[in-house]
């Protein structure tokens, strides 16, 4: 959601949060704000609705240096989209100024008390009610750091806070069930802190992630940069550190024009780089970790496309492993009191590890005594560090708020899962197999990939309808689910993902010239998806398959045809029909001129419920 950027050190503090908002914007980009303390000492504040090019406008001429600085790119939840809404919160007074990532779940209970208490708000958000209550126990003669943990104790709901007091240029941070992570480089002396180890990535080269309900103290003192303290105020040792292995290249998106199509070119090289790790390289432990893990019933957990990727890796399991999967949205499954067995096994499948339905999911299940898996591309996030195995994806940083990449190795690597399981273990055989079948695909996307323009053009004719049907059967349903996702995503079309022996039953009503199906069909229950397709061109829909090449009834039967070579790797061919779906959404946001990278109203990674 939000992305929060603290930053104290010798090098000019503004320049540091700015660059590392930027990192950030894809998480949130309503609208941005920086407080810093001023060379002449002063607390500033300056922040601007819309993106954070507004902001750097904003301040680019003016003649700004400081040593500490807190910034915030927002995602609205409390309170419209203005200026005075965004973050940071100050209090100019009393020298302290706030960020907040998450919600305030009694913001109007602490608001009513507040203004008893004479504390005026300049805002319509929850989150200036921890200002609020900041300035009271200040008021009440506590210092900075006990106002912190005594404002934070009155909060509830997941939330991280950052906090800057002007008097010592410290930060103050801290969290509860929202993501929050501090960094130091202390040849440089600096010390920071963010939602995201990517705004800290080539800056910071130690990171610190602390459990919930840690104080983080960024200090100026040179022999004390950063401290943890417990809510009592005793020194806390819970945290995890680690050495910073994220690297950030400026020019990550090199030639293309959008890091969702980087992204989708990514595709290939990771796939094989996902072999490497698993087969040959650090991944075999946890993929043997997870092999050992009770699996009587599966169940999966997860949101958004990282659910659709669960959808397709119950395919994988019921099908091939013969364990009975229970796939479910996790905002639904943490609410709805599961059945539950301890020898079950809970799969979280996620790219952040952050987002918070997932995380109720998953903390659901640990309480209920199940082992907990996930397959997750965040090394260090929150998931990662409360499941007990984790199956990295190794997708890199993915930028694009649509995702992409991490579909294809998320679904990859609960592929291998079920292979190794299948297989009671990892053999050479299993190695050549399965490093061929990989192989083979990654060249298959390739191929496709190559034929972006063909794409384009079938793009270049739909685009302006109204309307899109995805359908598909067995495992190429997720697929359309996961198609129609992509195109509401990027390009504000309205589209539904639909089981194609569905249509029949309520949808074909919609049906007309102006609605487009886009066929998934497959080697399997071929004549069936066929008589589907036809049933949708018998009453004017405009029909693109998506199929297997050289068959002439699709060609008939489609107004744009996109031949599939599946052979050889029919089990796998759900992965590059949905490349050619990234693709056909990417090109129709592209005549329709959205904003492909960063989606209105979406954020990257959903921290609150
Ligand atoms: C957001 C993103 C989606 C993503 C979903 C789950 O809605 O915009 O692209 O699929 O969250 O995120 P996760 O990080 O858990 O995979």
């Amino acid at each position: 959601m939000c992305g929060i950027v603290g930053h104290l050190g010798p090098k000019n503090s503004v320049d540091v949060v700015l660059e590392g908002l930027k990192r950030l914007e894809y998480r949130g980009y309503d609208s941005a704000g920086v407080s810093f303390i001023s060379s002449s000492n002063d607390l500033m504040m300056y922040k601007k609705k819309g993106k954070i090019e507004n902001l750097i406008n904003e301040i680019k001429d003016k003649d700004i240096s400081a040593r500490s600085c807190i910034g915030h790119t927002r995602w609205a939840t409390h309170g419209g989209v203005t200026d005075n809404n965004a973050h940071p919160h100050i209090c100019e007074e009393m020298g302290i100024a706030m960020v907040h990532n998450g919600i305030i779940e009694n913001a109007g209970e602490l608001r009513e008390f507040l203004t008893k208490e004479g504390i005026q708000f300049k805002s319509e958000t929850d989150s200036e009610t921890f200002l609020g209550l900041l300035i009271y126990h200040v008021r009440n003669g506590k210092n900075i750091k006990d106002a912190v943990i005594e404002s934070f104790k009155k909060i509830h709901g997941f939330s991280a806070f950052v906090v800057l007091n002007k008097e010592t240029s410290e930060i103050f941070s801290i969290k509860k069930g929202a993501p929050l992570v501090c960094g130091m480089n202390e040849v440089n002396s600096e010390v920071l802190v963010s939602s995201d180890p990517y705004a800290l990535a080539g800056i910071a080269d130690k990171i610190y992630f602390p459990e919930d309900e840690v104080l983080c103290h960024l200090s100026a003192a040179n022999s004390n940069l950063l401290n943890f303290y417990e809510l009592d105020g005793t020194k806390s040792k819970r945290y995890m550190s680690k050495k910073q292995s994220m690297t950030h290249d400026p020019a990550a998106k090199g030639d293309f024009e959008h890091y969702m199509l980087k992204e989708i070119y990514e595709q290939p090289e990771l796939i094989r780089s996902l072999t490497q790790f698993y087969f040959q390289g650090e991944g075999k432990e946890s993929l043997e970790a997870a092999v050992d893990l009770p699996r009587k019933n599966l169940h999966i957990s997860a949101c958004g496309t990282a659910y659709y990727a669960g959808l397709v890796i119950k395919d994988f399991f019921e099908q091939i492993n013969r364990i009975p999967c229970r796939p479910e949205i996790a905002s639904e499954f943490r609410y709805r009191n599961p059945i539950l067995d301890k020898e079950d096994l809970a799969l979280f499948i996620s790219q952040s590890g952050e987002t918070a339905d997932t995380l109720a999911a998953q903390e659901l299940c640990k309480k209920s005594g199940l082992k907990s898996l996930s397959i997750v591309n965040t090394e260090g996030s929150t998931l990662y560090r409360d499941c007990d195995v984790n199956l990295l994806i190794r997708a890199g940083v993915e930028i694009g708020v649509a995702s992409t990449k991490a579909f294809t190795q998320q679904v990859l690597t609960g592929r291998t899962l079920s292979a190794v399981i299948q297989n009671k273990g990892m053999d050479d055989n299993l190695r050549n197999t399965l490093s061929q079948k990989y192989t083979l695909l990654a060249e298959r996307i390739e191929e496709l990939l190559d034929r972006s323009d063909e794409i384009k053009a079938v793009a270049g004719e739909i685009y302006r309808n109204k309307g899109f049907f995805y359908t598909g059967r067995g495992v190429y349903y997720p697929i359309a689910l996961e198609g129609a996702l992509k195109l509401k995503e990027i390009a504000y079309v309205h589209a539904e993902g639909y089981a194609a022996g569905e249509l029949k039953h309520g949808p074909i009503a919609l049906i007309d010239e102006e609605k487009v199906n886009v066929a998934l069909v497959g080697p399997e229950l071929y004549e069936k998806t066929v008589s589907n397709i036809q049933e949708i061109k018998a009453r004017k829909g405009k029909i693109v398959t998506i199929g297997p090449e050289g068959k002439k009834d699709l060609e008939e039967i489609s107004d744009y045809y996109i031949p599939i070579n599946f052979d050889g790797l029919e089990e796998l061919s759900p992965l590059y029909i949905n490349v050619v779906n990234q693709l056909l959404a990417y090109h129709i946001a592209k005549f329709l001129g959205t904003d492909i990278d960063k989606p209105r109203n979406l954020a990257k990674s959903v921290t609150v419920e």
